[in-house]
């Protein structure tokens, strides 16, 4: 399955290192190529004999002892690498990528690598949700690094709580899909729409919401890696675009419909997770507004529905929409469904917890024309992408 695929797999210091040789042995079964890169720390809970009998490679450590690696191996793994998989990684590795230190082989080699790189995070609770780390880890998320979120459980000091390092199953699913991506979507066209709008005041000030972009953004990541040719039509966000994809920047609601209706014909799939702004003020100032005693009145008109006018005019298109509710979700996002004439709308409550504006994590329900209803639990918005687009190819 995995024949003629390298993976890198990077092992750090900690309890679950040995759960890294369970991961070697499957990968290895698998029939991947792989070379195993240990930090020192993780030599103190492993010996690096056992991955050298598991992969039938030498296995790397230092950058010094062992200059033939290191002159060779060290860039030449990093560019052979299909996967760079870090299991388990330690604060101290993900604090190290995050902030550009690259001193001993892995981080040197993850720096050199531009291979997909995933973390399997696996430290003490207290540790893995210290501001510092996930802000690290958010830091490398927005960068285009992937995580596999630790689970939770009773961890190795006595805790009990998140931390634990995944099911190795679901590493290896993970690897499974960054290496041999599915390619159900070759030749079809799909656009999808992401971020806010940004509605003018006057030159200076605007009205916005607090749509980050991450959901629209995933989606296109992921139907970029099954084969799709994606059309990301964005609002401003602070992210950066999925390498391969078409990127439109757009500012208010009324120019993210005229890029929409001038790309929508040739669309096969249409998936609308922007946050569009009901209402523009009526009369944007040219200049600066003044302040002046007693309160302030601003006249807002409404903006086009460009989901709802697409719902009027498509002909083959798949059309999907977002609702992003705080009360009534189900009952909501039906109505949504039916009077823009979708025929698949991904609802959330923003209020629950992983949901939501600017979460990394999303719960979602879909919902499509027949009424049937799919609960997608807590999970990466990349994995709520994935399966997102998975329903929209069994739509009947
Ligand atoms: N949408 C759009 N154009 C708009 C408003 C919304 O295309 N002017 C799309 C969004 O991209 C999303 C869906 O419609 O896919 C959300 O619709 P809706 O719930 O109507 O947006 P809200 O502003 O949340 O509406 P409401 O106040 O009715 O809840």
């Amino acid at each position: 399955m995995l024949k003629g695929k390298n993976i890198v797999v990077g092992v750090t210091g900690g309890v679950a290192a040995y759960k890294a040789c369970d991961i070697v042995s499957r990968l290895k079964k698998l029939g991947a190529e792989i070379n195993v890169i240990m930090t020192h720390s993780a030599t103190e809970f492993v010996q690096p004999q056992t991955f050298q009998a598991l992969t039938q490679n030498p296995v790397t450590i230092d950058m010094f002892e062992t200059p033939r690696y290191w002159e060779i191996e060290h860039i030449s793994l990093a560019q052979k690498a299909d996967v760079l998989l870090v299991a388990p990684a330690t604060a101290n590795i993900i604090g190290k990528v995050a902030n550009g230190i690259a001193d001993d082989m892995l981080s040197t080699t993850i720096m050199a690598s531009t291979a997909k790189v995933v973390f399997a995070p696996a430290m003490n609770t207290k540790m893995y949700q210290n501001v510092i780390v996930q802000e690290n880890i958010k830091k490398l998320k927005a960068l285009g690094y992937s995580f596999i979120n630790p689970d939770s459980g009773r961890l190795a000091c006595g805790d009990i709580g998140e931390g634990k390092l995944c099911e190795v199953e679901k590493i290896i699913d993970t690897v499974l899909a960054i290496a041999l991506p599915k390619q159900d979507l070759q030749d079809k066209n799909l656009l999808v729409t992401a971020g806010p709008t940004v509605e003018t005041i006057d030159p200076v000030r605007f009205i916005t919401n607090h749509s980050s972009g991450k959901m629209g953004y995933a989606i296109a990541e992921a139907a970029q890696s099954r084969g799709a040719k994606v059309t990301l039509i964005s609002g401003p966000t602070n992210l950066h675009p999925p390498k391969g994809v078409d990127v439109i920047s757009t500012t208010s609601a009324l120019n993210m419909y005229d890029a929409v209706m001038g790309h929508y014909q040739q669309q096969d799939i249409i998936i609308k997770s922007a946050a569009v702004a009901d209402y523009r003020p009526e009369n944007p100032s040219d200049i600066k507004v003044k302040k002046q005693d007693g309160t302030l009145s601003i006249n807002f008109v409404r903006n086009p529905d460009i989901l709802m006018e697409l719902g009027t005019k498509k002909t083959n298109q798949i059309l999907v929409g977002f609702a992003a509710e705080t009360n009534n979700l189900m009952e909501y996002a039906t109505g949504k469904l039916v009077k823009k004439n979708l025929d698949l709308i991904v609802a959330n409550d923003v209020t629950e917890n992983g949901a939501g504006f600017g979460a990394d994590t999303n719960i979602v329900h879909l919902i499509d024309r027949q009424g049937n209803q799919t609960k997608i639990e807590k999970a990466s918005k990349l994995e709520i992408a994935h399966k997102i687009l998975d329903k929209i190819l069994q739509l009947k």
